[in-house]
């Protein structure tokens, strides 16, 4: 499986490592991947795409890297399962909230609820993190 994720201040690549923890304990190998270390090919041969990205601008994602990244791979993840995460200061989620719905836009199948958590992933936080990984090695 692979994530592929963007995160200023690390909050972000946290939760990616937290996801990729649960993924593991279910038996599955994960590839976790900085977005700037990915191309638009990355999901080709995946049934399932994780992203994540924080809370960026006003409720938008990350518009120097992980935007045009989701813009290059909107023609190929049809029909694909997406699985979304980030982490976010002072909003209502509203950016994972649309995030969602243009990847369903793109033919992707959200079966999961998304996962956001407010600044850095903490005690109970880290937890959700993992069964979140857990779950995505059973979809
Ligand atoms: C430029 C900038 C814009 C942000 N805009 C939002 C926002 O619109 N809504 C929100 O809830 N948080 C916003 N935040 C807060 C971040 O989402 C939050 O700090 C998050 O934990 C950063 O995750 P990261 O450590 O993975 O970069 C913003 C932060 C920055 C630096």
């Amino acid at each position: 499986m692979k994530i592929v994720y963007w995160s200023g201040t690390g909050n972000t690549e946290k939760m990616a490592n937290l996801i990729g923890e649960g993924i593991t304990e279910k038996g599955k190998s994960v590839d976790i991947i900085n977005v700037s270390d990915a191309n638009s090919d990355i999901f080709n041969e995946e049934e399932i795409i994780i992203l994540g990205c924080p809370a960026m601008g006003d409720e938008v994602l990350e518009e120097g890297e992980f935007e045009p990244f989701i813009e290059e791979i909107s023609s190929k993840v049809s029909g694909k399962k997406v699985a979304l995460f980030g982490s976010y200061g002072w909003g209502d989620g509203t950016w994972l909230r649309n995030f969602e719905e243009r990847m369903i836009s793109y033919g992707c199948q959200s079966t999961l609820d998304l996962l956001m958590v407010e600044n850095e992933p903490e005690s109970s936080d880290e937890e959700k993190c993992r069964e979140f990984g857990r779950q995505i090695a059973s979809l």
